[in-house]
């Protein structure tokens, strides 16, 4: 069934068969890996499987109230009631750190790594939905979402892409091994995803989903001043406490094009249900709480531990031995890592409560030409030395000093084009963004781009070509970027 609401937005209701089923975490990879070359379109597996992933998470979606407003009037005072609620909270928050209550999210520095790479899968994503709207440049009502994408994407500057600037806050962290995780902390991935390139059909969805993510939620401020307080640098998160902002940010840009996308002779009521479905998707998956909450830190170890069982099992000599046995003859057995472990506390290897550098075990990780030097990453030698340390009252409660000041906002990117005056074609614009693209690491894919566009003198002849570089897959790369600098540039005019 279709529904005409107005010139350029049609309405298809989703039908609701049965979907496939089919792992978040493999539609996930499946998504990301098919990056359709410059075209940047999925494969037709990929377009059906998404297709009934999403339709199945909308369903799950249409259970969960979040107090979406029956009337689309209500609309405006209820995210400004929610904004000022949020605000009031972290107000007093911040009074109860003042006063001296611990922190409320992480218990000590590993697990806010940990929380680091549980939502690793949906940051990297990050404005992915949006990718679906880019076809619509031409419609006034869709435009403020696009700039939105094109921030995400931070117009092309390496410095402002939230995706790239995520992986580098993951391997700054060593906490760049994120891809094992179970299956539900890739479903809110997935989904965004799965509607990056269902745009058309589910545009209410979308529209609705976007509503939900740029309000500006409680755990991002206090997982930004928490992560700042452990050392660990927290401008990804405070970066979105700025840009998403309800007067000018992205969620004004987020309720605006809802209001502006409601149609005005078809199906409102039809329109607003699905505009909330598609709100309540934001809560499908694993969130930011649960992800905080999951963490258990002697059950993360042993997971570690587990994990370097496999590959270190046949490396050790039989020299060493622990309560009797060699390591090998422990690490053959996975089941038995925590026996491991506190036969090394008997054995005086280990000596929790204490400083690690009391225990002899960390100095075979951590020591120069130490046995174990580099087998365990910065993510994992934190657990362990939390673990060690027993107690994560130990840990600095000291109050944010913002260590971690905002960083300069950079305009300008080396290599990247600089401004040109009105009255250029838009021949003339791609000229010279090819000139001045920075040919750093992979610039056969950036001279392989403005070979595409050799010729090109339209806006919408050039989008065609760049459109597929800013998708998902590919906008975080040399010649994603370098597209997106000019979709930007082009966009603007
Ligand atoms: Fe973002």
């Amino acid at each position: 069934m279709t529904y005409s609401l107005s010139t350029n937005i049609q309405l298809v209701a989703p039908s609701h068969s049965p979907p496939q089923q089919e792992g978040s975490k493999q539609l996930y990879f499946a998504l990301l890996e098919e990056r359709g070359g410059i075209a940047g379109q999925i494969g037709e597996l990929e377009r059906s499987t998404s297709r009934s992933f999403l339709l199945e998470q909308l369903n799950v979606a249409a259970e969960i109230d979040v107090g979406f407003p029956t009337e689309m009037q209500s609309l405006p005072s209820m995210l400004l009631n929610d904004h000022d609620q949020t605000a009031q909270r972290y107000r007093h928050y911040l009074d109860g750190r003042h006063a001296g209550s611990p922190r409320r999210y992480f218990s000590c520095r590993s697990h806010a790594m940990y929380f680091l790479r549980t939502v690793a899968p949906t940051k990297l994503v990050d404005g992915a939905w949006l990718y679906g709207l880019l076809e619509r440049w031409q419609d006034s009502r869709i435009s403020p979402l696009i700039q939105t994408y094109l921030e995400e994407l931070g117009c092309g500057n390496a410095l402002q892409n939230h995706v790239v600037l995520y992986k580098q806050l993951l391997a700054r962290y060593g906490c760049d091994k994120w891809q094992d995780g179970p299956d539900e902390h890739f479903t809110q991935g997935a989904v965004q995803l799965a509607l990056a390139h269902h745009g058309d059909e589910f545009l209410p969805e979308l529209i609705g989903f976007n509503l939900g993510y740029e309000q500006l939620p409680l755990h991002l401020l206090i997982t930004a001043y928490e992560l700042n307080e452990l050392d660990i640098d927290p401008y990804y998160f405070s970066l979105h406490v700025t840009i998403d902002n309800a007067s000018t940010g992205h969620a004004r840009k987020a309720l605006q094009s809802v209001l502006d996308c409601m149609p005005r002779i078809g199906n409102v009521a039809e329109f607003h249900r699905r505009v909330g479905n598609g709100y309540q998707l934001n809560h499908v998956g694993m969130g930011t709480p649960q992800a905080i909450k999951s963490f258990d830190l002697e059950q993360e170890l042993l997971r570690v531990f587990a994990d370097k069982a496999l590959i270190g099992e046949k490396l050790h000599s039989d020299y060493c031995l622990v309560a009797g046995r060699s390591v090998s003859d422990w690490l053959s057995s996975p089941d038995e890592i925590a026996d491991l472990l506190r036969a090394l506390q008997s054995a005086g290897w280990i000596r929790r409560g204490e400083n690690p550098e009391q225990s002899r075990f960390w100095h075979l990780l951590m020591d120069e030409q130490a046995p174990m030097f580099g087998v365990f990453n910065g993510y994992e030698q934190q657990l362990l030395r939390d673990w060690i340390l027993d107690d994560a009252g130990k840990m600095s409660t000291t109050r944010a000093i913002n260590r971690f000041r905002r960083r300069p906002t950079t305009e300008h990117v080396e290599g990247a084009p600089t401004a040109m005056q009105s009255g250029t074609t838009i021949a003339q614009i791609i000229a010279h963004h090819a000139r001045e693209a920075p040919r750093l690491g992979a610039c056969a894919d950036v001279d392989a781009l403005f070979q595409q566009l050799a010729g090109v003198d339209s806006k919408a002849e050039a989008f065609a070509v760049l459109s597929g570089m800013l998708s998902p897959a590919n906008h975080p790369t040399p010649a994603g970027l370098a597209a997106t600098r000019l979709y930007t540039d082009l966009f603007s005019r």
